[in-house]
């Protein structure tokens, strides 16, 4: 019985320091530097360009993203690494690094480059949208 006792104990404790490092990770994650050529740019639309964001964002980002932003689509659930929350990750960042990471995407995950695919002013108006989650 002491065994059985001690077996729990042990599995008790793993699960408490896996959860320790991941609540770390996510606070420690440094956000990388956005590039030169994007660091200084602002969004040259008004915010009612968010309108226009808002609908390709639905049509287009939301399977992964989810439709709020909140990285809980349906095609971001099995995502290595899963979409982040955006409505979160705008609080943080400047438009630059949004029209940067919408146009270059991050590579080595799911999140494609959409410049080619969008145009630069579909970026905009979606960073305009992002920029409205909450
Ligand atoms: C196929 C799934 C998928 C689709 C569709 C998708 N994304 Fe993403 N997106 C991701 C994933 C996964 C990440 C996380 C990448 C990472 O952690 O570096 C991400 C990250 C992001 C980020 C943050 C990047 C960062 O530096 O953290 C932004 C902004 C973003 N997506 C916007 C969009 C917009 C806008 C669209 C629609 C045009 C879109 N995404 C479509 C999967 C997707």
């Amino acid at each position: 019985m002491k065994k059985v006792l001690f077996i729990f104990l042990c599995v008790g404790v793993i699960i408490i320091s896996a959860c320790g490092e991941s609540t770390s990770a996510i606070n420690e994650s440094v956000l990388p530097t956005v590039p030169s050529n994007y660091a200084n740019l602002t969004n040259p639309l008004s915010t009612d360009a968010a309108i226009a964001g808002g609908e390709i964002f639905q049509s287009t980002c939301a399977t992964c993203h989810g439709s709020g932003g909140h990285g809980d689509g349906p095609a971001g659930a099995a995502l290595n690494p899963p979409p982040k929350d955006l409505s979160v990750l705008q609080l943080q960042v400047s438009d630059g690094y949004l029209f940067w990471r919408i146009s270059e995407g991050s590579p080595g995950t799911a999140m494609v480059a959409w410049r080619g695919i969008l145009t630069d002013e579909q970026i905009w108006q979606l960073t305009a949208y992002i920029r409205t989650l909450k």
